[in-house]
């Protein structure tokens, strides 16, 4: 017998490593329990080295299929290694044949106590956990989180927004997190990330949301919104884009940032006179924003985060909704994207065994992009499939039901992001721990696979009042399959396509300042 995990002896993922060695090695605890589904392994042929020479140590001595026993309803795509591999053996291959193999034992049900699966061999949502870890997040932190002093206002957001999804009352928030962001809200516009800190718009996008998703008049007054335009008036720029603070960088997530506070505050969209990119024949804050947007698309289909740098899957997310509120998403996705390319790169990002998405070329699954680059599924859908006309029922033939492996990422989403012990919360991947961060992205990704959106066109035809008002079209409905692998019980909440808050809080926003009429 060859010596075993030699490469993963220091593996931060050992309770996995382990239970894959012993699936390898079939020990008796996994042949004891023949009704379990999951995967078993095969001694590998001469051929079969033969024709895979890309094997690194812990797999080349086995090949594995999955056992089509009735019992199981866990498809091979997921028990298995891939079929085909990257031949050549570099660190990056190395560290995704590491993260299958921490994977698998989780996606074949090895990892788990059968009576947390159901019959697709899915564990169930482990809700109650999942709320108390995001309960405990705003709660006294300990002094690591010191570094974290900056993204107060993201852990509000992300919190809020996890709760949400998970079918809570978050209320009881409200009072405090509106104690917390008055004083960091600056008297020349925008919110900084902590008390005396610069405005920037990362914190003042998770803060914007936050207030919309607690709601009401307290909080809604609480935005200086003149102070806001002349700061955001400062951060544009006259090549179209958005820096993220003044003086700072320029990027897709400011293109996507500064659009959201424009239509949730509903501020003027002409420029103030100070603003870099004021002209005198008129410039507003979205002139050139569509095309610097469509700069950001590489040579691979992706998006960058600004003009020629390396395509990531959080910034296609920024930009289709960034383009999605300036516009129709059938009109002017492909005025200023190639579709074809960009859908062709977002399929890549979906991988199996795994079944969640990566962030990149070459890179690993990760929670996180169940959200970033799930989320970037139904904008597209809406763009490829066009405007849904009231009463027209949920898919018309035309229209296409899904452009991704749903199965695959709420696969990947409850067998391997969630961490079943009593500390709760999701997370990257097994091997990491859970986080407010991961907690929200992931569960915002399980929400989308759940559901179907759709954009409706003739509202905005009907719509007079003009500007920014396409975000506030879309209705979501349960998505409907043959086989749910999923329990109804565990279905979580929606969350609005673009603004990733809960459904009706942006309405709700808009709609009160709208009634105000100017500042
Ligand atoms: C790489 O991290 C991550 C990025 C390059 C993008 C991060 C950006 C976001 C998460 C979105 C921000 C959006 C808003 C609206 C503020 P990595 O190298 O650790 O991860 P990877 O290996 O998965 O690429
Ligand atoms: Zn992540």
């Amino acid at each position: 017998m060859p010596a075993r995990g030699a490469n993963t002896a220091s593996d931060a993922s050992s309770s996995a490593s382990s239970t894959f060695d012993r699936l390898l090695y079939g020990n008796q605890q996994t042949q004891s329990q023949p009704q379990r589904p999951g995967f078993v392994i095969e001694e590998a042929s001469p051929e079969d080295e033969a024709i895979d020479p890309g094997y690194t140590t812990w797999a080349r001595p086995f090949t594995m299929s999955a056992r089509t026993a009735s019992a199981s309803l866990i498809p091979d795509l997921y028990t298995s290694l891939p079929l085909i591999r990257d031949l050549l053996n570099t660190q990056t291959s190395q560290v995704q044949d590491k993260t299958i193999h921490e994977c698998l034992p989780f996606l074949s049900g090895a990892e788990a106590n059968i009576q947390q699966l159901n019959a697709y061999g899915v564990p169930h949502l482990a809700r109650k956990r999942h709320v108390q870890f995001l309960h405990k997040n705003l709660r006294k932190l300990p002094a690591p989180y010191v570094a974290a002093d900056a993204s107060r206002p993201w852990m509000f957001y992300w919190v809020l927004a996890g709760l949400h999804a998970l079918g809570e009352d978050i209320s009881e928030y409200k009072e405090r997190l509106i104690s917390t962001i008055r004083p960091i809200q600056n008297v020349t516009g925008g919110f900084g990330g902590g008390n005396g800190q610069m405005s920037h718009l990362a914190p003042t996008y998770a803060i914007i949301l936050s207030l919309a998703m607690v709601g009401g008049k307290e909080a809604f007054d609480l935005i200086d919104r003149k102070a806001m335009w002349k700061w955001l008036g400062a951060l544009k720029q006259p090549d179209g884009g958005f820096q993220m603070a003044v003086g700072g960088e320029e990027d897709v997530r400011g293109a996507y940032i500064a659009v959201v506070i424009l239509t949730l505050l509903d501020l003027p969209l002409e420029l103030p006179q100070e603003s870099p990119a004021w002209s005198r024949e008129g410039a507003t804050f979205l002139t050139g924003l569509p095309e610097w947007v469509g700069r950001c698309q590489t040579f691979e289909g992706g998006i960058s985060t600004k003009p020629d740098a390396e395509a990531h899957g959080a910034y296609a997310f920024c930009a289709l909704a960034c383009l999605c509120i300036i516009g129709d998403p059938h009109v002017i996705i492909p005025k200023y994207l190639d579709v074809p390319l960009l859908i062709s790169w977002l399929s890549a990002r979906q991988y199996a065994p795994e079944g969640g998405f990566a962030g990149r070329t070459n890179k690993l699954v990760d929670g996180c992009y169940s959200h970033w680059v799930g989320g970037c599924w139904p904008l597209i859908e809406a763009c490829v499939n066009g405007p849904s006309s009231p009463g027209a029922g949920p898919d018309t033939q035309s229209s296409v039901r899904s452009l991704y492996s749903r199965e695959g990422l709420i696969r990947y989403i409850l067998c391997c992001c969630q961490d079943q012990s009593k500390r709760g919360g999701l997370r990257d991947k097994p091997s990491h721990s859970s986080d407010s961060y991961h907690t929200c992205y992931v569960l915002a990704g399980l929400s989308s696979a759940q559901h179907k959106w759709h954009f409706n066109a003739s509202a905005v035809e009907m719509e007079s009042s003009g500007t920014l008002s396409s975000p506030y079209q879309w209705t979501s409905e349960i998505f409907v399959e043959d086989s749910q692998i999923y329990d109804e019980e565990d279905r979580v909440r929606t969350l609005h396509p673009v603004f990733v808050i809960s459904e009706g809080a942006a309405e709700e926003m808009r709609a009160y300042f709208s009634s105000k009429g100017g500042f």
